[in-house]
């Protein structure tokens, strides 16, 4: 399972000294940096846009992936893609026409992603497989941090693996929500390669570095 990448979710970071938080994660081995992106509009919560993403991109040199949770996402993209972003994931519901944004991400030099909530169906994402680099599996409802990984999104993974097998096996496969290290381990049997921690990374019960490597342990890698 060494081949899994691991990413904390600044969002459960302590903006009061985020430099020390990247540091901190970047010296405990993460492979990439996910940074969550809300409007207030497509999930209730405001979080930052590209000049928090653009600070971040002068703090580290790890691939930043950047989760759109907001309305009519081909708004932004070039802000996001030119404030340092690596991946650019949007939601299947706020594009109107995805394959054009998923076509835009690609063009702008940063890979698309397409994210599914945990109602959305499976085959929007078949859909536009060959498209992108990362689909990633909600194991929440987007909008906060902090939440109970939803027990069917197991099922998902296993199905949303099946297709990228057969279509793009070079697409990640990433999961986002409620992980810890009590349900890593299923959470990659299942099919998925690419992991966003964001409470269990930065917790107050815990050394960064110490959440890290018991992710990490959880799975064997
Ligand atoms: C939820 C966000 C997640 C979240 C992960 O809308 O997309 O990235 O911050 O946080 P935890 O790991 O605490 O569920
Ligand atoms: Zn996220």
């Amino acid at each position: 399972m060494s081949d899994v990448l691991l990413g904390p979710s600044i969002l459960a970071a302590n903006f009061h000294c985020l430099a020390d938080e990247i540091a901190a994660v970047e010296s405990a081995g993460v492979d990439f940096i996910h940074l969550d992106i809300m409007d207030g509009r497509y999930v209730p919560e405001i979080t930052f846009g590209p000049l928090i993403v653009k600070s971040v991109r002068t703090l580290t040199e790890r691939p930043l992936d950047v989760h759109l949770m907001i309305e009519q996402p081909e708004r932004h993209l070039e802000s996001f893609v030119g404030a340092g972003a690596d991946m650019v994931t949007v939601h299947v519901e706020p594009c109107v026409h995805l394959h054009a944004v998923l076509t835009e991400i690609r063009m702008l030099g940063a890979s698309p992603g397409v994210a599914l909530n945990p109602a959305t169906p499976l085959e929007t994402a078949f859909e536009v497989l060959e498209f992108v680099d990362q689909v990633l599996v909600m194991s929440v409802n987007p909008g906060f941090g902090g939440q109970t990984l939803i027990p069917t999104a197991l099922r998902r993974i296993e199905r949303m693996r099946e297709g990228i097998e057969r279509v793009n096996p070079k697409c990640m496969l990433e999961v986002d929500g409620g992980i810890k290290a009590s349900n890593i381990a299923q959470v990659v049997n299942a099919g998925a390669n690419m992991i966003v921690a964001g409470s269990a990374i930065f917790s107050p019960d815990a050394e960064v570095a110490e959440a890290v490597r018991q992710l990490r342990e959880a799975i064997g890698a």
